[in-house]
């Protein structure tokens, strides 16, 4: 028997498309408020002695996702789910990886302590800002890729001169992944953050003069990343089209205009989580419920 597959009150789009995908219906948890604020949760009938995938992205507000996902998890587990598996499309905080002062909090590693003990046996995560978010859970974690789905949606559409371009070092390995599947050569742009929404650019490894750019990240969030980076390749004198990759559309604050102004003509990115759908320039949205379903399916 395959899992049910129960989504947080957001969700119930994508936990239909993954129980469609493993021939199941979704498990419509009812999520409540009372007058105070705090949230109420009953799951009904369905869950009993059966595996749950349980599906929450950690998008903003993240501490109510977070409470919700606990919420959900515990209730499957009094209605008798044999076991949890969390799936999580977006896995917010795991920009904060690593301590570059006294006193500050790893709130990577804290976010993940906090989903696991929910009391998920599993955790299904879809590209992590990096490998090591996968050892925070102290749980058994798929940690799954949309990059191939994206590379294939990007692969119909491209110039007979590209390039692909990792907007910073920390991105290389992802980018160097795309470019190997297309068999285009690779570029890195060497660039700091400032703040939450400034990076400065350094300079830019490799050839990208006269070639149309593919660049590859796990998340597009302010858009900052990307404005420097075109800004960058551009004053390398790379051909005018731009096609930007990415998993996580967050586009918060001012970036679509960002990506606009630096026409950006074509944004292939995943449904982890949610996104306007009138940008002004083309997208192309590759739902990510198949490869999470096979996840689900195999990881058993
Ligand atoms: C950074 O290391 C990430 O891979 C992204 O490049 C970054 O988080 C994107 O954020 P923003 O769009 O705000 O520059």
């Amino acid at each position: 028997m395959e899992p049910r597959v129960v989504g947080g009150a957001d969700m119930a789009g994508m936990a239909a498309a993954i129980a469609a995908e493993l021939g199941e219906h979704p498990v419509r948890p009812s999520v409540e408020r009372f007058p105070d604020g705090e949230m109420h949760v009953v799951v009904p009938d369905g869950v009993a002695g059966r595996e749950v995938a349980l599906l929450q992205a950690l998008t903003a507000p993240v501490g109510e996702k977070l409470v919700e996902l606990a919420l959900l998890a515990d209730a499957c587990r009094r209605a008798g789910a044999s076991r949890l598996t969390g799936v999580i499309p977006y896995f917010s905080y795991a920009r904060q990886d690593h301590c570059t002062q006294a006193g500050e909090a790893l709130g990577g590693e804290v976010m993940a302590r906090l989903v696991a003990t929910s009391g998920l046996g599993r955790v299904i995560a879809a590209d992590l800002h990096s490998e090591v978010a996968t050892a925070w859970f102290g749980a058994q974690v798929e940690h799954v890729s949309a990059m191939n789905a994206l590379t294939e949606a990007v692969r119909p559409s491209l110039p007979r001169e590209s390039v692909v371009v990792s907007p910073d070092l920390g991105g290389a390995k992802r980018a160097e992944r795309v470019a190997r599947l297309l068999g285009l050569p690779l570029a890195i742009v060497h660039k700091s953050r400032q703040s939450g929404t400034e990076v400065v650019v350094h300079r830019v490894l490799g050839d990208v003069r006269g070639r149309a750019v593919i660049i590859v990240d796990d998340m597009i969030s302010t858009g900052g990343t990307i404005e420097a980076a075109v800004r960058a390749l551009r004053s390398e004198q790379c051909a005018p089209e731009v096609t930007v990759l990415a998993t996580h559309a967050l586009l918060v604050g001012n970036a679509i205009e960002r990506l606009r102004s630096s026409r950006v003509q074509r944004l292939v990115h995943t449904d982890s989580v949610p996104c306007p759908s009138d940008l002004p320039f083309d997208h192309l949205v590759v739902p990510l419920a198949p490869l999470l379903a096979g996840v689900i399916r195999k990881a058993r």
